[in-house]
């Protein structure tokens, strides 16, 4: 029998996935025990400082297409349609309720060797890491700190942090603040050289970061020929699978195989945990998966994963990075002439 776990810095992972859980859709409190099903670590619904966020969740809007574009139904079955659009929101709750709640959860997975994770999404600095400290204070043992959501340009209550300088300085306040707690920082996809804000992230004390946040898009809509939900929107979903595969390989070439890498963005089942894993990340989170194909989700996650490992022998931690360190040069390929076949043949006439 292979071994799942996975390591984090100092921390022991049963598993290597994680996710958000359904507090994002639902903000209450029983559904997260549901949640973990087999998970070692749920991150919970994100928080901050400001009541124009808590209010963002009930103007949140979400669909799923398919690859016509066609909106699908949201039935909580998987498996998933492969492209989401969304305009999500912070948890409509008070800061100190949720932070209490959160904490109560967090002790209670501790009984089940798994983790309840708080979640600040950064608007003022000093307000975060003022709610970083109260996580700590209640006891959570791991804080996910989300400078990289897709919203920032669209909404002023949250922010994504695209230079190096600016993920130094936010970083290294927050370290400062929560000292006792993991440290997770999640970073956007949006620059031109994600590595370089892990390294920023990795040097100012965060003990992992998690990558890659989703891209912004608009979809016109052909019947109301208005963008689809109204507004730009988080573009996620399968197809981002290899831009976050790419990213966490870059990272692990650019900070070294010993730094964690999580993953997030694209991965949907057991299959796509691996390859992440491939791409150099230790763990991996798994949110539209579960929001949108069910609980169930989990579970068939953590068999897929398993059966792939017993097919290769292998326990997860070898495959860390397996992929990300075979990556070849362009110019170490053969010269095969493969172009040939992948032009209509009347050009070849
Ligand atoms: C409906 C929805 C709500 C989300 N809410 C949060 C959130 O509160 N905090 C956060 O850090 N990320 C949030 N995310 C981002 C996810 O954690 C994840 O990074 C992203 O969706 C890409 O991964 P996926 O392909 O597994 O969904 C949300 C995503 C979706 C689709």
């Amino acid at each position: 029998m292979t071994s799942l776990a996975t390591q984090i810095g100092t921390l022991r992972l049963k598993i290597p996935s994680s996710l958000l859980p359904v507090s994002t859709c639902r903000p209450h409190p029983a559904s997260v025990p549901r949640s973990r099903q087999g998970a070692a670590v749920v991150i919970a619904k994100s928080t901050n400082e400001t009541a124009a966020a808590r209010l963002q969740l009930e103007q949140a809007e979400y669909r799923l297409l398919d690859e016509n574009w066609n909106v699908q139904p949201w039935t909580f079955r998987a498996p998933v349609p492969p492209f989401v659009l969304s305009r999500s929101g912070l948890i409509g709750r008070e800061v100190d309720d949720w932070v209490a709640e959160i904490a109560a959860l967090d002790a209670e997975a501790a009984k089940q060797n798994a983790y309840v994770a708080g979640s600040v999404i950064l608007a003022d600095l000093d307000a975060g890491v003022e709610i970083g400290r109260k996580f700590q204070r209640a006891g959570v043992r791991i804080l996910e700190f989300n400078i990289g959501t897709p919203y920032g340009d669209e909404a002023s209550v949250v922010t994504t942090e695209r230079s190096a300088e600016r993920v130094a300085t936010v970083v290294r306040a927050m370290r400062q603040g929560v000292d006792r707690m993991a440290l997770w920082v999640k970073l956007t996809g949006q620059s031109e050289n994600v590595a370089a804000l892990a390294h920023a992230a990795k040097q100012a004390g965060a003990d992992a970061v998690v990558m890659i946040g989703r891209p912004l898009g608009m979809l016109p809509d052909l019947e109301t020929m208005r963008p689809l939900i109204n507004t730009n929107a988080a573009y996620g979903g399968r197809w981002a699978l290899p831009l976050s595969c790419y990213w966490l390989a870059k990272t692990r070439k650019a900070l070294g195989p010993q730094y964690p890498l999580i993953g997030t963005n694209g991965a949907q089942d057991g299959q796509d945990v691996a390859r992440m894993l491939l791409a150099g990340a230790s763990a991996v989170e798994m949110c539209t998966a579960v929001l949108a194909g069910g609980f169930g989700v989990i579970h068939e996650t953590i068999t897929q994963l398993e059966r792939y490992l017993d097919g290769k022998k292998l326990d997860a931690t070898a495959l860390i990075g397996h992929a990300a360190d075979a990556v070849q040069s362009f110019a170490e390929q053969p010269a095969n002439g493969s172009w040939r076949h992948h032009v209509p043949p009347q050009t070849l006439e």
